[in-house]
């Protein structure tokens, strides 16, 4: 049997911003003690002020995920002195785009060691000591990426496929331990993701940008509908409306959509087409 979120107290990566931070206010207005781990400790801190102005509690915890060492220390530091840690929330990420053979190896390398890598190395962790424990919930943050493959944003789209795949992996092999697994694939919400972004032409930052500019959810209803899947044990959420259609489409008809972004690419549309596509948020 698969559990339902139970307990109070979350350790959420990449809590210093966005995402993490939407999540960790929502928690600890339900009454969540939160780990906020991060590289960005003055983002960190000023997360942990929120939480607390929320009327909840906190810890914040300097961690590069992509350093096994640095994770393992964060995940035997939360298990000890709290007793126990009931959800783990990999959510830190970054974003390389950029077309395949001009993008540098090392920004390949580098979006790997945090969006693959520190996932994995998150569930390396709390997923031996959850065990023991007898229950626990892992969310991973993937993304739209990880459901329609769009071009010149390969290195995001892999790491986050591989994260949806894992999670789906999980979903079943912990299924008899009572730890649940959700993972989420927002599209495109505002928040600061693109100010690191690594890029190798304008266009890719300026329609990243785009879509930020004119996405309609925000960062705190998206961590809302996360957690609401959360508490349902759900495995998948895909919190706006513009990414269920979209994956319905990837997946029911994915060789007529790729020849459709295939034949708009090759007589040079596809980019103004992004652009408009951008502009009406449907990213
Ligand atoms: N914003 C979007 O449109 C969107 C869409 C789909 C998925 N996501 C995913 O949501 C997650 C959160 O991103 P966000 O949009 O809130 O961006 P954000 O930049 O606001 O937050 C990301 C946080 O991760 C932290 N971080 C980066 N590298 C780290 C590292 N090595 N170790 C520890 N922390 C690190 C950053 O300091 C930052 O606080 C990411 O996994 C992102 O891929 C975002």
């Amino acid at each position: 049997m698969r559990s339902k979120l139970r307990g109070d107290k979350a350790v959420i990566t990449g809590a210093a911003s966005g995402l993490g931070r939407s999540l960790a206010l929502a928690l600890a207005e339900e009454g969540w003690r939160v780990g906020i781990v991060d590289i960005d400790d003055a983002g960190a801190n000023e997360t942990l002020s929120l939480v607390e102005r929320a009327g909840g509690a906190g810890e914040v915890m300097h961690a590069d995920v992509s350093d096994p060492e640095s994770v393992k220390a964060f995940a035997e530091h939360f298990f000890e002195s709290w007793g126990g840690v009931d959800l783990l929330v990999n959510n830190a990420g970054v974003v390389s785009a950029g077309t395949v053979g001009e993008i540098r190896l090392e920004d390949w390398q580098w979006i790997f060691g945090i969006n693959f890598w520190g996932m994995l190395y998150g569930c390396h962790e709390f997923i031996p000591r959850m065990k023991e424990q007898g229950w626990g919930h892992i969310l991973n943050v993937s993304s739209g990426g990880a459901t329609i493959s769009l071009p010149w944003i390969a290195p995001y789209n892999t790491t986050k496929s591989a994260v949806k795949s894992l999670s789906e992996t999980l979903s079943i092999e912990l299924a008899p331990h009572r730890i649940g697994v959700t993972v989420a694939c927002p599209y495109f919400f505002k928040t600061n993701l693109l100010s690191d972004m690594r890029y190798t032409d304008e266009y890719e930052r300026s329609w990243a940008n785009s879509t930020f500019d004119h996405a309609r959810m925000q960062s705190d209803e998206v961590a809302r509908k996360i957690i609401a899947a959360m508490k349902r044990n759900k495995l998948y959420v895909i919190p706006q409306l513009k990414g269920k259609v979209w994956w319905f489409l990837m997946r029911t008809t994915p060789e007529t959509s790729y020849m459709m972004f295939r034949l708009t690419n090759r007589f040079r549309l596809l980019k103004p087409v992004g652009n408009l596509l951008s502009r009406w948020g449907l990213f």
